[in-house]
């Protein structure tokens, strides 16, 4: 995964630590927090023959959503590993086979294919279907600009980078 030539913003900031409204133990912490933003060039791993160009993710356009609904293994304090980190889904052959399109078992998530795409192509899809619905309701065309942006859900849409 390669991050160079990106501006990374470094913020100090106070945490929350021990639990929420005053529970016991509850107190503030300081941390450092770096976020690189705009794009990240992700890429399948050296040892992989890739099939597809990698992909450019457009990592602040999506910091509307918590930085925890991707770095899910995120503590809040210490640094965000990258999700193919060893232990994390760091296989690089799926073990089986999807049970369904974009449904894993806990061993096929391991594979980092598996966790991209059920990660980035499920909350685009999942936005698709919610202004599917809208529009259905309210009968809108399906561009409707009131509808909500979603992400790419086509190959090419997402492996575009050149070689
Ligand atoms: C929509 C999903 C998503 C959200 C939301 C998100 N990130 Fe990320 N972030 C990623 C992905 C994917 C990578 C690339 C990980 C990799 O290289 O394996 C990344 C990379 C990073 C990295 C570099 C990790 C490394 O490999 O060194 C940091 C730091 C980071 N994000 C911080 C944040 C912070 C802070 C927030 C909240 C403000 C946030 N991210 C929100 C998906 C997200
Ligand atoms: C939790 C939901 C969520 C996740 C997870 C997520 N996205 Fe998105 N993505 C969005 C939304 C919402 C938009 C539309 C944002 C906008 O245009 O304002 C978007 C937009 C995009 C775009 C188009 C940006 C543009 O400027 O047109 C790309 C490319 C993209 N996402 C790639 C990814 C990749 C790659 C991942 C996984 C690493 C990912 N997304 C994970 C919600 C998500
Ligand atoms: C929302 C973005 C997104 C969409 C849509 C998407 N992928 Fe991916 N895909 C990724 C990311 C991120 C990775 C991990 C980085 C990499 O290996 O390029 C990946 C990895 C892969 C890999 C493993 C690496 C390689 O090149 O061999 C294959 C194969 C692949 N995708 C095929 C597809 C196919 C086929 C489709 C359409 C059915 C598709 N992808 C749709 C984001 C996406």
């Amino acid at each position: 995964m390669q991050k160079t030539g990106i501006a990374i913003l470094c913020l100090m900031i106070a945490l929350l630590t021990g639990g929420v409204l005053g529970i016991a133990g509850a107190g503030e912490s300081e941390s450092e927090v770096c976020i690189p933003m705009g794009s990240i060039s992700l890429a399948a791993p050296d040892s992989v023959e890739p099939q597809r160009p990698g992909v450019e993710f457009p990592h602040s356009v999506h910091f509307d959503y918590s930085c925890k609904e991707c770095h899910h293994k995120w503590d809040n304090e210490s640094a965000i590993q990258g999700c193919m980190t060893s232990g994390c889904h760091d296989l690089t052959e799926s073990p089986e086979k999807p049970v369904k399109h974009l449904q894993y078992t806990d061993e096929a998530i391991i594979y980092y294919k598996f966790a991209f795409h059920k990660q980035c192509i499920g909350c685009h899809k999942e936005l698709k279907e919610l202004n599917r619905e809208a529009a259905e309701a309210l009968r809108l065309n399906d561009d409707d600009t009131r509808l909500s942006a979603t992400g790419p859900t086509g190959c090419k849409a997402c492996h575009a980078v050149e070689e």
